[in-house]
């Protein structure tokens, strides 16, 4: 036995939610390793919508453990509101959530800084970050000396601790404002009010923290199946994404072992979540983008506004050099294609299969975001289908322009195609 991964290959909310929910029968355990509460993250069944940001997307099958790992930030706020969510529609947590002690914490001020600081030094874009605190959490982690982690909050010194800290954060403040405006906005931090909320949130959490890595070694160990849930999407990889415009953890591939302590050699099947097309939220460059009437089109068939900000998503053609790239990375295994019938009813549908960049053809992804916003895309384009999808069950009774669309991305991504989406529900998917 071993474990699977589920890793997006775009820009996030490939509908990893979806497929982690779908596989998470065949699995004993369900594991969140990175990323917070950033991720929002959809499962549908049964006719009801659930959204999930901390929790993974394995909690509604009891039988089977639900596990935060040590590389995610945590913010408690956000997860008691969303236990307290999925216990109103009767999903019982309790018994099976295990979140790591080693997992970091997210406090008012990495919000504050969050929204202090999302402009990037000299460029005229904005990251347009989730405002969640996920970029200056994982700041303070790697900075160590002002970072609590989940195991703090109930140790003796955790009050000393925020109140040094907030001492700190209240000179930083207001040096990150842009304007005198801005400055005169921050409202300093109240550590007593601070100690005492985390203190309630942390007398509710405690059943639920401990050594998940010592836990996870364990179920190793008992030749366990462990399914691995990213969040976020390859491209938007702190080391490997389109740099700055990303979100602060390794969301390829590679985050995998860092975030969940589990080791590499016990990774078999790496299944990389793409849609049929391509989506961006927030800022940074997106070659296949279309501000066109096709773009608005995609977005409201796909439903494309984000999970969690309800911002419009960035909507485009699916882009084939980006995802080549992303699934070597990650060493996909196999891939799942997902929202296939938003591109129902397009007389044709485009592939990005390279990019032109200073007159020049090339087949890879640049690592200068500079040059990726140059880049022209070179398509492919494809005859369309005008066949209502949503109901078939097998990939054999897809439309056969369905199917070859199908085939020439496998071909030139490069990896098999396994699963097939053709609707948010859990029964609408095809296995191949
Ligand atoms: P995640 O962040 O990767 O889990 O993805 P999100 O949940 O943010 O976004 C995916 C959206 O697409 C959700 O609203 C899903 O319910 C929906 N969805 C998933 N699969 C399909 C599909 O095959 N077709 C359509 N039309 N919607 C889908
Ligand atoms: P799921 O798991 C799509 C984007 C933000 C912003 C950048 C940095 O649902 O796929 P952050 O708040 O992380 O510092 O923001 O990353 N972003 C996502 N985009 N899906 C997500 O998660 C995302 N999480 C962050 O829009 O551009
Ligand atoms: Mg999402």
């Amino acid at each position: 036995m071993a474990a699977t991964c589920v890793i997006g290959l775009q820009w996030g909310d490939e509908a990893k939610g979806k497929i982690v929910d779908f596989l998470t029968s065949q699995n004993d355990v369900v594991v969140r390793y990175q990323g917070g509460a950033n991720a929002g993250h959809t499962v549908v069944f049964d006719g009801k919508k659930y959204k999930l940001s901390l929790i993974p997307s394995g909690v509604f099958r009891p039988e089977v453990k639900s596990v935060i790992a040590s590389g995610v930030v945590i913010d408690p706020e956000s997860i008691l509101g969303e236990i307290d969510r999925l216990r109103e529609s009767g999903v019982e947590i309790e018994k099976n959530l295990f979140i790591s002690e080693r997992a970091h914490v997210i406090f008012p001020w990495h919000k504050e800084e969050d929204r202090l600081m999302n402009e990037v030094g000299g460029r005229s874009e904005a990251i347009g970050t989730t405002l969640r605190g996920i970029g200056p959490c994982y700041r303070d982690k790697v900075g160590r000396s002002t970072a609590i982690r989940m195991g703090d909050l109930f140790r003796a010194d955790f009050p000393e601790k925020v109140r040094a800290i907030c001492a700190l954060k209240n000179r930083s403040l207001p040096g990150l404002a842009h304007s005198e405006e801005a400055r005169a906005a921050i409202q300093p931090l109240d550590a007593e009010k601070i100690i005492a909320d985390y203190q309630g949130y942390a007398a509710r959490l405690r059943p639920f923290v401990g050594d998940v890595v010592n836990y996870l070694l364990d179920v190793v160990d008992a030749n366990k199946r462990i399914l691995l849930e990213g969040a976020q999407g390859s491209l938007l990889d702190v080391d490997y994404g389109t740099f700055p415009y990303v979100t602060s953890s390794n969301s390829s591939g590679v985050g995998v072992t860092a975030g969940s302590g589990i080791p590499a050699t016990y990774f078999k099947r790496i299944v990389g979540v793409i849609k049929a097309y391509s989506t961006r939220v927030g800022g940074g460059p997106f070659p296949t983008e279309l501000k066109d009437e096709i773009g608005q089109r995609i977005r409201d068939n796909g439903n494309e506004y984000g999970t969690v900000t309800r911002r419009p998503r960035r909507c485009g053609w699916f882009d084939a050099v980006a995802v080549r790239y992303t699934s070597r990375l990650g060493g996909a295994t196999e891939l799942s294609v997902m929202l296939l019938d938003v591109l129902s009813g397009f007389d044709t549908i485009n592939i990005c299969v390279a990019y032109e960049l200073d007159g020049r053809r090339i087949e890879h992804f640049p690592a200068d975001v500079d040059d990726l916003a140059r880049v022209k895309p070179i398509y492919e384009m494809l005859p369309g289908w005008s066949e209502d999808i949503t109901g078939v069950k097998n990939y054999e009774d897809l439309p056969e322009n369905a199917r070859k669309y199908l085939d020439r991305l496998s071909t030139v991504v490069g990896k098999p195609i396994k699963f097939v989406s053709v609707g948010p529900s859990r029964d609408q998917t095809i296995v191949r």
